[in-house]
């Protein structure tokens, strides 16, 4: 099944709005398209939940709300920790939420539903700066925007029960086929599950003349496709 959303940037019917600071990732266009697709492709009711790389938690909030059995969130910001729990607790909604490494995950797994949207953007060398609007740990994920991606990729079989599934949100700037088909390498049942064409927000507006020179980007193209990608452990 295939959630093709190309509308205007609409929230998810799921999502609320949450307390964000400036130093938390503000819930958008990729966080919404991910919980649209756990809603559609892997619903949460009665399901262990892992969401890797928690932010704001909108997602887990998400999957709390759905009916999961357990959900536990991960992530390295102390800022988006405090952030997700008040949320939850906002919400009346009982999430662990855990400060430190998504990789944590694979020893309190494993879960039937793992999801994931992770820094995916790449990132210039350190002697071609550029301002970062919002917090850079939450985007900057090495040259080829992979550094999330790759290990998660590695990880993903012991991370998921039997029949479990992975849900990973990224742009098509970090190589959607490579993580499609490193997760089927590895021995899931891997393919693109929802799509969207969003225009360029402020991160990639202010590197778009790097990611031109580097060949990453087309020349004036200012637009992204974001998709999700699920992955079932057989
Ligand atoms: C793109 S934001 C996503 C936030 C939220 N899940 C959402 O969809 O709105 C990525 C988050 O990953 C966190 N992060 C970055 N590297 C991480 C790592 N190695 N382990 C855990 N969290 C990490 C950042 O602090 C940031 O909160």
């Amino acid at each position: 099944m295939t959630v093709i959303a190309d509308g205007p940037a609409t929230p998810a019917a799921t999502a609320r709005s949450l307390d964000v600071g400036l130093d938390v990732y503000q819930p958008q266009e990729d966080s919404y398209l991910l919980i649209e697709a756990m809603a559609a492709v892997a619903p949460a009711e009665g399901m262990t939940v892992a969401d890797l790389c928690t932010g704001s938690g909108v997602i887990a909030l998400a999957a709390a709300s759905a009916g999961a059995y357990s959900v536990s969130a991960f992530d390295r910001s102390p800022a988006a920790v405090e952030c997700a729990r008040l949320n939850a607790l906002e919400a009346g909604v009982d999430i662990d939420v855990f400060e430190g490494a998504w990789t944590h995950a694979i020893s309190t797994g494993p879960y039937d539903l793992v999801v994931c949207n992770p820094p995916y953007v790449p990132e210039p060398p350190q002697t071609c700066p550029v301002a970062t609007p919002g917090p850079a740990l939450a985007v900057n994920a090495g040259r080829d925007g992979r550094q999330v991606l790759d290990p998660l990729c590695a990880a993903a079989p012991a991370l998921l029960r039997r029949h479990g599934t992975l849900l990973i949100v990224q742009s098509e700037l970090a190589d959607i086929s490579r993580t499609v088909n490193t997760l089927t390498a590895n021995g899931l049942r891997s393919s693109v599950v929802a799509q969207k064409r969003v225009p360029f927000g402020p991160v990639l507006r202010s590197r778009a003349g790097w990611l031109e020179e580097t060949g990453l980007l087309p020349v004036g193209k200012r637009v992204e496709t974001l998709a999700v990608i699920a992955a079932v452990k057989p």
